[in-house]
């Protein structure tokens, strides 16, 4: 029996993929590549020496999907599968909605045909929106403010849906704080087309040469040092959380949700200086406004993780970068 891992190829997929097959899952990938390449996986057949059962299918596609879940002997799904930056989602709507939230009913419908019903979905700390108080708790109240953010909110609940209509669904959904780093390998790691909108794969191109200098934006936050501050987790961490969540999905029928984060929150400044430090050179950085729509802090409460899945983030900021910095400086125009 094989966990399909939709989305595989991508930064967090590939990275599950290495722990799956690690611990002696058999792997199949489903992924169209629209945002990522083979050769990621092709570096996780090395990083393992096993091999990945990959199809370059699309998840709108139901023929070609009906026809993997044919081929294969499929028990759970990890549906990374989706598009998933803010500001593109806010000019395109519709392909946002369509790709992510079209995308997952036909997974799921051709579930049901094939009587799999174990599934891991991706969602975001972006639905808990501006919290009043953090640590962020799962019970916190859930608002979204674009179309990225609505796509998660209304997949958790179409998935709560689904169960309500068939208690033999197991369904796990795991809200992701900021994952960054990379495997320690250096084979594997983020690969953003063009420039980057996050902070941690900005810093690594400032670093490597390709931008000349970081845009910190705001610092007139009420946070330690006046910038953002964020819970980033180790992709690697992240990625054995979803092992756990596959380790439990049978355990605990019905439907689950987890902050996977480490619980710390660091700011934009923090992550330059913990950069800075393990790539050995400054990050020039200049202090630009606010970018509409951050918030001031984000940070998990991931001790219902803790408790019941046996889960726990194990690498430290300074890991996150040196790993992150190990895969840059190896691969600077990324596969
Ligand atoms: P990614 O873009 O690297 O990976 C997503 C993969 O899905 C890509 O390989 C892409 O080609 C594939 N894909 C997209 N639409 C598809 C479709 N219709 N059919 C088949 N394949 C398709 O992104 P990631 O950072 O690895 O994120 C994985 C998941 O985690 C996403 O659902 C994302 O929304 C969620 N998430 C990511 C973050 C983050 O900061 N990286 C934070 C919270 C949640
Ligand atoms: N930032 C900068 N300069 C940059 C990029 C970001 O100062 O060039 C700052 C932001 O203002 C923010 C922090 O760095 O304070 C983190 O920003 P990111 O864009 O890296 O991440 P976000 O917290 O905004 O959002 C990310 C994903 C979302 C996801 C969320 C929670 O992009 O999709 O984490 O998981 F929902």
């Amino acid at each position: 029996m094989s966990i399909l891992v939709t989305g595989g190829a991508g930064f967090i997929g590939s990275h599950t993929c290495v722990e799956l097959l690690n611990s002696g899952y058999d792997v199949v990938v489903v992924d169209n590549l629209c945002n990522s390449k083979e050769e990621s996986l092709k570096r996780v057949e090395k990083i393992t020496g096993k091999s990945v059962s990959f199809y370059k299918v699309d998840l709108l596609d139901k023929v070609s999907l009906d026809n993997v879940f044919s081929s294969e002997e499929i028990e759970s799904v990890i549906h990374f599968a989706g598009l998933k930056a803010v500001g593109e989602s806010v000019e395109k709507p519709l392909e946002y909605y369509h790709n992510n939230i079209t995308g997952t009913l036909v997974l799921c419908d051709i579930m049901r045909k094939h009587n799999v019903k174990n599934i891991v979905f991706s969602s975001s700390a972006t639905v808990y929106g501006d919290p009043a108080t953090v640590p962020i708790k799962e019970g916190f109240p859930l608002s979204v403010t674009n179309p990225y953010g609505s796509t998660k909110l209304m997949l958790e609940n179409i998935l709560q849906d689904i169960y309500k209509s068939d208690n033999e669904w197991n369904i796990i959904i795991l809200r992701y704080f900021n994952p960054i780093g990379a495997h320690e390998s250096g084979l594997i790691g983020e690969d953003p087309k063009g420039i980057p909108n996050n902070l941690a794969p900005y810093i690594t191109k400032v670093a490597v040469g390709q931008l000349d200098v970081l845009g910190v934006f705001g610092d007139d936050y009420d946070t330690h040092d006046g910038s953002g501050v964020r819970d980033y987790i180790h992709v690697v961490d992240l990625s054995i959380g979803h092992l756990k969540a596959i380790e439990k999905i049978k355990d605990k029928p019905g439907v689950a949700i987890y902050n996977l984060g480490t619980g710390k929150g660091y700011s934009v400044l923090d992550l330059v200086k913990a950069f800075s430090k393990a790539c050995g050179k400054e990050i020039p950085y200049i202090i630009k406004p606010r970018r509409a729509g951050d918030i001031a802090k984000c940070y998990a409460d991931a001790s219902l993780a803790n408790k019941e899945l046996a889960w726990t983030a194990k690498r430290d900021l300074d890991k996150m970068c040196e790993d992150a910095w190990e895969w840059q400086k190896n691969n600077p125009d990324g596969y």
